[in-house]
C-alpha cells in the first residue's frame, strides 16, 4: 500500500519536539510547543490537579463508558468558568482536547452547509488541518500588522463586513495564538455587531483562558458575543489553564436562540463526537470538575495559575530586556504587550533556521517563541542566540 507514497510532512509543532528529541546537542532548548515549564524547566503537575487527583483514585469505582457529552457537572462547570453562569440556551459536550472541540464544531457546521471558514492570518498551524479534514474551505481574514507588531484593526473589520451570512469565522478568545495581539473589549462589540448584522457564525478559539488577564478578564469576547445574541460556538481547552495536556481535557459549547434549540445544537454535537471518538476521555474532566466544584481547591488552582501567569509576564520583560541590551535593531516594548504564552517574535524564516542549525534553539517557522519556556537558566543563551541571528 506505501510503495510510492510520499511521508506525511512534519507537524509544523508537534513535529519539533520529535526532531528536538532527537537533537544530541547537549545546550538545546525547545521553545517551539506551547507548553509551560517552571524555572527549573519543567511542566510540573500542579498541586491542585495531585489533590484532585487522589480523591478520584479514592472514590473512582468504574472504568464504564462515559456518555457521548461527558459528564454534565463537567458542562456546568465549563459553562460557568467561560459565560460566568450557567446559560440556558447553550449545549456543551465534553471532548478530548481544543482540538477534538474544533473538529467537533467544524463537523457539525459542515454537515449543515457552514462550509467556509474564514481564520486569522496568522492562525495556530493546526487549524487548517482541522478544518480541511471536515470538507471545510479556510480562507483568511487580515489580523496582525507585522510592521506596528498590532492589530490590522483597518483591514480586519474591513474582511469581517464582507463575510457573507452562512459563513463561519474562527476567533481567538485571548492570548492569539501565534501573534499575542488580543481585540479590545471595545473591538469585541464590533465583532458581535458585525456578525449579528451580517449572520456570520463565530467559532472562538478558547484555549488559553486565565493566561492573558484574568480568567475573567479573558472571557471578555465570549460574554459580548453572548450579549449580541448570535448562535455561536467556543471550543475551550484546560491544557494550558490546568496543565492537563496529556490528559485531553476540553469542551464545545453552542451558543443558540433557544433552551429549545440548544437542545437539538446537543444532538448533532453528539452525534458527531459518536463517529469521531464515541465518547471522551474521563479523567481529565473528573479532574477539572473535581477542582471546579470545591472552593478550596478551586482557590488553590486559581492561584497556581495566576503564577503562571505572572512568571510569563517576568519572562517576556526580561526578553525584551535582554534583547534590547544586545542591541538587537528594533523596539522590542511589543513583547511586553502581547498576551499568553507566545511571543510573535518578527525572526524569519532564515533566522528560525539558523537557531535551529546553529544554537539548537527550537522554535516554530512563523517566529513564535514560546515565552512559557523562558526561565533563568536559558534566558542569556537564548537572547545571546536571537540578537546574533537578528543581527547577522
Ligand atoms: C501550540 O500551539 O503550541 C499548542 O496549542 C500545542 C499544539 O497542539 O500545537
Amino acid at each position: 500500500m506505501w510503495n510510492g507514497i510520499q511521508a506525511a510532512p512534519e507537524d509544523a509543532i508537534l513535529g519539533l519536539t520529535e526532531a528536538f528529541k532527537k537533537d544530541p546537542r547537549f545546550a538545546k532548548v525547545n521553545l517551539g510547543v506551547g507548553i509551560y515549564k517552571n524555572d527549573d524547566e519543567q511542566t510540573p503537575i500542579l498541586e491542585s490537579v495531585r489533590i484532585a487527583e487522589k480523591r478520584i483514585f479514592e472514590h473512582q469505582n468504574t472504568k464504564s463508558y462515559m456518555p457521548i457529552a461527558g459528564e454534565a457537572a463537567y458542562g456546568e462547570e465549563v459553562q460557568k468558568m467561560i459565560f460566568g453562569a450557567l446559560c440556558s440556551r447553550s449545549a456543551t459536550i465534553h471532548t478530548p482536547g481544543g482540538t477534538g472541540a474544533l473538529r467537533v464544531a467544524s463537523d457539525v457546521l459542515a454537515k449543515f452547509g457552514h462550509k467556509t471558514i474564514w481564520v486569522s492570518n496568522p492562525t495556530w498551524a493546526n487549524h487548517n488541518n482541522i478544518f480541511e479534514a471536515s470538507g471545510m474551505t479556510v480562507k483568511t481574514y487580515p489580523y496582525y500588522n507585522a510592521s506596528t507588531k498590532d492589530l490590522d484593526a483597518e483591514g480586519f473589520f474591513a474582511a469581517l463586513e464582507k463575510i457573507p451570512s452562512g459563513d463561519c469565522v474562527l476567533l481567538h478568545a485571548c492570548c492569539h495564538n501565534p501573534s499575542g495581539v488580543d481585540l479590545s473589549a471595545g473591538q469585541w462589540k464590533q465583532v458581535a455587531q458585525i456578525a449579528r448584522k451580517n449572520g456570520w457564525i463565530a467559532l472562538v478559539d478558547f484555549a488559553y483562558q486565565g493566561l492573558g488577564d484574568g480568567l475573567v478578564e479573558d472571557r471578555i469576547g465570549v460574554e459580548t458575543l453572548l450579549a449580541g445574541g448570535t448562535d455561536f460556538f467556543i471550543a475551550s481547552s484546560f491544557s494550558k489553564n490546568f496543565g492537563l495536556y496529556r490528559e485531553r481535557t476540553g469542551a464545545l459549547t453552542a451558543v443558540s436562540s433557544t433552551p429549545e434549540n440548544a437542545a437539538v445544537a446537543m444532538s448533532h454535537l453528539m452525534a458527531a463526537a459518536r463517529v469521531l471518538y464515541s465518547n471522551p476521555p474521563a479523567h481529565g474532566g473528573m479532574i477539572v470538575t473535581t477542582i471546579l466544584k470545591d472552593a478550596e481547591l478551586s482557590n488553590l488552582w486559581k492561584s497556581e495559575l495566576n503564577a503562571m501567569r505572572d512568571r510569563i509576564a517576568q519572562a517576556r520583560a526580561a526578553l525584551a530586556e535582554g534583547l534590547t541590551q544586545r542591541g538587537v535593531p528594533m523596539d522590542c516594548s511589543f513583547m511586553t504587550r502581547q498576551k499568553g504564552m507566545f511571543s510573535f517574535s518578527g525572526l524569519s524564516k532564515d533566522q528560525v533556521s539558523f537557531l535551529r542549525q546553529e544554537k539548537a534553539i527550537y522554535i516554530v517557522g512563523s517566529g513564535r517563541i514560546n515565552v512559557a519556556g523562558l526561565t533563568h537558566g536559558n534566558m542569556g543563551y537564548i537572547c545571546d542566540a536571537v540578537a546574533e541571528a537578528m543581527n547577522r
